[in-house]
């Protein structure tokens, strides 16, 4: 297979070549980088954010991205684009490998870029997936013949249509690790959330183009579009009066005779093969399935059926791109095939001897001093905790684990990741988009409920099996129930972190955001599970302790929600500060510039939030402006470093 590899080195060193200056420095580069955003006129005093970053917008006019972590992602797929092109001309030598990893991913994208566009419409995807074995969606039942309303099972049709992942319609479905003993995963049912866009139908505009696009007879358009939306309200309406947040484990026949309605088969359906009827499932709002029941039976079946398959065709649409361009079709590939993608990125780009160990070597170094800093601060005790709860936090830290590129860290990679893949295969002929998007669908949706079958993997066999916005994104996380931080490649690059740079630039930047997610282990959330993702009791002691409530409360004064994020910003950037000017010799020194460094911390961590995205889209967190202000607001060091006076200064919330 390396072939291929072979065949283009040439052109990836001169690409690196033209890259790479060789007079600058990676401190020089970085330096004039962040010179680059500044609009110096702007007071750091009074507004930092325009301060740090009011040049970026003018900067970045042209470009398809409005902040540095897209920038990032963007990267990584013009290299994955630029691999494409190099295994495309290496699939055509022989020898070349056609079951392999590389082969697979390749398919993939040649059948994003190449299958024709008839193969992508609604209808096709449609008769590939119908609502039942020997049943069609009414729209396509022949001429003159009805549709057999008597055949269609609601609940049936959903446990068909969850083998391609469709959840969250009349009832979720989950896969997750139980909180009670994290060594099992659970399937838990429980009532559909409406919170998010893809969690409900759309306008009335939008729900009629969509009964449209799939075919249904025009006359009846309007009339379902007003029954769908009718029936969701309904739903959601139930949803809320029903939320008791009770949750309990009830064999699927326990739940059979609560409720009345076959829960085994559907099961069965959802997790591919046969159960008893002591199969456990975790229940969330019994009242709620419960009452669903009741109003099934009230709606009539050409509704419901119309409902179902709309939000089928949603979920089907909001999953891929919707483009053959290049970056697009490497976006889906990374969605659907995010471990084969990290893989080929890591052996092609991360690869070459010595430099992926390099920079594990040196993330790992940055890590260690901020765990270092944070078993310090626990062991100040500005909490005032118990010498249990502070045992219990200072093994939780000491036991996060950071997982690089989202990969198993013990095993053979190569091999790991065929026989992931073993059972997908698409078939070498023609080409079709949605044939090969349900292929995926439906291998990912499997792999997902493979989890209940198997034992907890060890930490080395350990990677996330992550939806597809996560597998695509190139910012760290924290995952709760693993107490894992994955640092995805796309990390691994300018200006985000730069191998060899001085200090001052890896804390402030990979080192902040490092830091905050360190912190998130330990936010009213993370403090919930110990450190083998299971709940403990010392958790919401500690949250009910009087010094972390009095900290919560002056966190409360902002009034946006994500209050677990700005903890993680604030303590975050007080860990990556205190981490690098306590501890490092070459704090205060520096070659390259004038600015002192405290500023140049402070600069670089800018870079995480600079950005000329719309402040009203971020996802989660508050916008990049707000959470800079918030983290620096009362910040002494901040005020220091730029000489803010005290009239800038506000109060400082304290928590870890
Ligand atoms: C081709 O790839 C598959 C899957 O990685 C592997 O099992 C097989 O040994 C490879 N064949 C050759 C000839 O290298
Ligand atoms: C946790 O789950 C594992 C795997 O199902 C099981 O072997 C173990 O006994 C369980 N532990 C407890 C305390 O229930
Ligand atoms: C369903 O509704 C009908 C009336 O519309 C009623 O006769 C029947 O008992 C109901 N079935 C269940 C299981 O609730
Ligand atoms: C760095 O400079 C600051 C302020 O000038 C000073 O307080 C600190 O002690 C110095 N640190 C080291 C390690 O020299
Ligand atoms: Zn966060």
């Amino acid at each position: 297979m390396w072939i291929a590899w072979l065949l283009f080195v040439p052109i990836c060193a001169a690409a690196t070549a033209r890259k790479v200056s060789p007079e600058a420095s990676p401190n020089t580069r970085l330096m004039d980088n962040i010179l680059s955003y500044m609009q110096e006129d702007a007071s750091a005093c009074d507004n930092y954010f325009e301060h740090a970053c009011g040049k970026y917008a003018a900067r970045h006019i042209d470009d398809p991205f409005t902040e540095i972590t897209q920038m990032l992602d963007h990267r990584v797929n013009q290299k994955l684009v630029q691999l494409m092109a190099e295994l495309h001309q290496g699939s055509q030598a022989p020898g070349f490998n056609e079951s392999s990893v590389e082969a697979k991913v390749l398919r993939f994208y040649l059948n994003c870029r190449d299958a024709p566009q008839s193969s992508r419409g609604t209808e096709k995807y449609l008769r590939r997936a119908p609502p039942d074995e020997g049943l069609t969606w009414p729209q396509f039942s022949h001429r003159g013949t009805p549709w057999p309303e008597d055949q269609f099972k609601w609940l049936k049709t959903l446990g068909h249509l969850h083998r391609y992942g469709l959840s969250n319609v009349l009832v979720d479905v989950l896969v997750g690790p139980n909180f009670q003993n994290s060594s099992e995963f659970v399937l838990t049912l429980s009532m559909p959330s409406f919170k998010g866009e893809a969690h409900h139908l759309p306008s009335f505009v939008n729900t009629l183009a969509t009964l449209r696009v799939m075919g249904v007879p025009s006359n009846s358009v309007k009339p379902l579009a007003r029954k769908i939306r009718s029936l969701e309200r309904t739903v959601l309406v139930l949803a809320e009066s029903q939320d008791d947040d009770d949750s309990q484990f009830l064999s699927v026949d326990q739940l059979r005779r609560v409720t009345g309605q076959d829960w085994q088969g559907f099961v069965e359906l959802v997790v591919g093969h046969s159960i008893t009827p002591d199969f456990r499932v975790q229940v969330e709002n019994l009242p709620y399935l419960n009452a669903l029941k009741r109003l099934m039976n009230s709606t009539d079946a050409q509704t419901l059926v119309h409902y179902i398959m709309t939000r089928f065709v949603l979920y089907l649409l909001e999953d891929t791109m919707d483009s053959n361009e290049p970056i697009e079709c490497i976006k889906d590939m990374r969605r659907s095939m995010g471990l084969a993608s990290n893989l080929v990125y890591k052996e092609r780009f991360l690869d070459p001897p010595g430099t992926l160990p390099q920079y594990t070597q040196q993330v790992m170094e940055v890590f260690e001093q901020l765990r270092r800093q944070f078993l310090l601060q626990i062991e100040e005790n500005r909490l005032g905790l118990t010498g249990e709860q502070n045992r219990i936090i200072a093994m939780k830290a000491r036991d996060i684990v950071v997982n690089i590129g989202n990969m198993p860290r013990g095993l053979d990679l190569r091999s790991f990741v065929s026989r992931h893949y073993a059972d997908l295969v698409f078939p070498s002929a023609n080409l079709d988009y949605s044939r090969e998007h349900l292929k995926v669908l439906e291998f990912r949706t499997r792999k997902k409920m493979e989890q209940l079958d198997h034992p907890l993997p060890s930490a080395d066999e350990y990677f996330y099996l992550a939806d597809p916005d996560t597998a695509m994104s190139s910012s760290p996380y924290y995952l709760v129930n693993q107490n894992t931080i994955i640092v995805p490649h796309g990390s691994l690059q300018e200006p985000f972190f730069v191998p060899d740079s001085h200090g001052v630039f890896k804390y402030s930047l990979l080192g902040f955001v490092l830091a905050h997610e360190l912190i998130h282990s330990v936010d009213t959330t993370g403090l919930l599970f110990d450190s083998h993702g299971n709940f403990h009791d010392v958790g919401p002691e500690i949250l009910n302790s009087p010094r972390f409530e009095a900290g919560l409360q002056c966190m409360k004064r902002s009034k946006t929600p994500y209050l677990d994020e700005r903890i993680a910003d604030i303590a975050g950037l007080e860990l990556a500060y205190s981490a690098y000017f306590q501890n490092t010799k070459d704090g205060n020194y520096s070659d390259f510039t004038n600015i002192p460094p405290q500023q140049i911390f402070f600069l670089n961590l800018a870079q995480f939030f600079c950005g000329d995205g719309d402040p009203n889209n971020f996802v989660d967190h508050d916008n990049d402006q707000m959470r800079l202000q918030q983290m620096l607001n009362g910040f002494a060091p901040f005020h220091r470093a730029f000489g803010c006076q005290s009239r800038f200064q506000s109060e400082k919330c304290q928590l870890w």
